[in-house]
């Protein structure tokens, strides 16, 4: 039995494959490679350049790989490219998650662990957000993420599928070799882009918005180490494969973190002097995203493993080594 991860070859997907392949677990990759990088994926993993949108290929190496368990990062992810451009967001999220679903369904294939988000729950308010709280995102994005997992519920009765999804706040962090990370192109996340600024690889970072209800006026994110993440996933199929209930849950650290915090700890870890600029708001952006995770601890055994300090040293000695490989 093999467990198929779609956008294997992305940040999070990634690290989750290389994880399952130190495990013994048998992992197949399939990525458009349209943001994902080839050289990323773990040369133990089986990789199919493909695209969830073609079901009939999909299908096909789900049968041919005894697949049993689909693991679903493949979608796109930046929150301000979906507020002008919400088509590309709701066609490529919730219109492969449908093509992936049909797959799974031609070839038998039951569980499947989704990349979900805490853009789900928008700007509720609160300051811990759990599970129970009402959805209302505030970005297409979100929004694509939560007609996903609505998706998924309605697979179960009729055709048999259980799903967990995860609810992960803000990523971050690389693995602990510096050998993958984070390489989006162009980076549009906070930690990288500090850790950017510090290598000199950009003149200075902007601050999105001073002006927000937090202490020090700039917005509280909760991050959560990839690494973390991916055992996150692991334990997440080892529920579906023992049979365990459809369920969505959130997956953060419990602490928050403003974007200031993040750029004096950058500072502190990497010794190096990083330029700030004080800018609008961006827009879709909720002030205070703080995850309440003990659903994932009680459901699961989820606990994170790694802080604030872990993600930014393993980040920057992972962006130290491929400094420039972008340009
Ligand atoms: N920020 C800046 N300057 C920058 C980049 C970001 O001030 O140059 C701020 C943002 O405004 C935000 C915070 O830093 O307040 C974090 O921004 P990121 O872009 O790193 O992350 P987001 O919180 O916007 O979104 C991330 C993922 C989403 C996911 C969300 C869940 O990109 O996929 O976390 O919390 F849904």
């Amino acid at each position: 039995m093999s467990v198929l991860v779609t956008g294997g070859a992305g940040y999070i997907g990634s690290h989750l494959v290389r994880y399952l392949a130190d495990c013994g677990i048998s992992v197949v990759v399939a990525d458009n490679l349209v943001l994902g990088h080839r050289e990323c994926v773990d040369s133990r993993a089986k990789f199919y350049e493909a695209d969830i949108c073609n079901k009939e290929a999909v299908a096909e190496i789900m049968r041919m790989e005894s697949v049993d368990s689909v693991v679903h990062f493949a979608a796109y992810s930046q929150v301000a490219e979906s507020m002008v451009k919400p088509e590309k967001y709701f066609a490529n999220n919730v219109g492969g998650t449908l093509c992936l679903l049909e797959s799974m369904i031609a070839a038998g294939v039951k569980n499947i662990v989704f990349s979900s988000s805490a853009a789900v729950y928008g700007d509720s308010g609160d300051e811990v957000l759990s599970e129970e709280l009402p959805l209302n995102p505030t970005n297409a994005y979100g929004e694509t993420k939560l007609m996903m997992e609505k998706m998924l519920k309605w697979f179960g009765a009729p055709h048999g599928i259980k799903y967990v999804a995860l609810r992960y706040f803000n990523a971050a962090g690389a693995h602990h070799s510096g050998e993958i990370g984070e390489l989006h192109d162009p980076e549009t996340h906070l930690i990288p882009i500090v850790i950017q600024a510090a290598l000199g690889e950009r003149k200075e970072i902007r601050i999105f918005g001073t002006d927000y209800p937090t202490p020090d006026g700039t917005c509280v994110r909760d991050y959560v180490h990839v690494e973390d993440l991916a055992v996150a996933h692991r334990l997440a199929l080892d529920h579906l494969r023992r049979g365990g209930e459809s369920v969505s849950v959130n997956i953060g650290g419990g602490s928050g973190y403003s974007v200031r915090t993040i750029i004096d700890t950058v500072r502190k870890i990497t010794g190096r002097e990083v330029q700030v600029v004080e800018s609008e708001r961006r827009s879709g952006d909720p002030a205070v995203l703080v995850a309440d995770s003990r659903k994932a601890e009680e459901i699961f055994g989820f606990k994170v493993r790694r802080d604030i300090e872990d993600m930014i040293r393993d980040a920057w000695n992972f962006h130290n080594r491929h400094s420039g490989r972008n340009k």
